[in-house]
């Protein structure tokens, strides 16, 4: 008997599966921000060391929000394993522009998932949504601006560490707007 419904193989909505998808990729994010973090911090780059471990911290965070919603979905979450992570880099242009280009495909992935809630008539996914389209939005602007100062400075990342501190340094005040994870908050 063939399906045309949206359920899968594992009687999953659509939706639930691309979420459960979502959270690898949250993890990948998690993990990729900590390999340019060691980068910068092997480098003597203390600022954009700081600025990309806590960037990681935000992302295994972001995994731990969807976890607590697909729990409270009652949908079974198998924790997956991350993507590959690149770890060989040559500039520290190299490392800003992966991260801007992450945060891109992130967006995408949140813009589908809207797409998909909204055509199965999810109403409580694509409301749970709304919190990361937002986040999307600002995380996309901060890599974009950081990749611009790091092309201004020709080449001195003394500015660009000047710039991380002044601009990037603190996690600001909490956001009680944010979904609530799986156990403890890190980020
Ligand atoms: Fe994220
Ligand atoms: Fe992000």
């Amino acid at each position: 008997m063939t399906s045309t419904t949206t359920s899968t193989d594992h009687g999953l909505s659509k939706f639930h599966r691309l979420l459960l998808e979502q959270v690898r990729h949250e993890f990948t994010a998690s993990q990729q921000y900590i390999a340019l973090a060691a980068w910068f911090d092997e480098h003597d780059l203390p600022q954009l060391a700081g600025f990309f471990y806590r960037q990681s911290l935000e992302e295994r965070d972001h995994a731990m929000m969807i976890v607590r919603f697909l729990i409270d979905s009652d949908v079974t979450v198998s924790i997956p394993a991350t993507d590959e992570i690149r770890n060989d880099f040559d500039t520290a242009r190299d490392l800003v522009a992966l991260a801007l280009r992450q945060e891109q495909e992130v967006t995408a992935q949140f813009q589908h998932l809207v797409k998909v809630a909204r055509e199965e008539n999810d109403y409580s996914g694509e409301e749970f949504l709304h919190w990361f389209l937002k986040e999307q939005r600002e995380e996309v602007s901060t890599m974009s601006t950081l990749l611009a100062v790091v092309d201004r400075s020709n080449g001195n990342l003394f500015d660009v560490e000047t710039f991380v501190a002044r601009e990037l340094s603190s996690t600001g005040e909490e956001d009680h707007t944010a979904p609530e994870t799986a156990g403890p908050e890190v980020s």
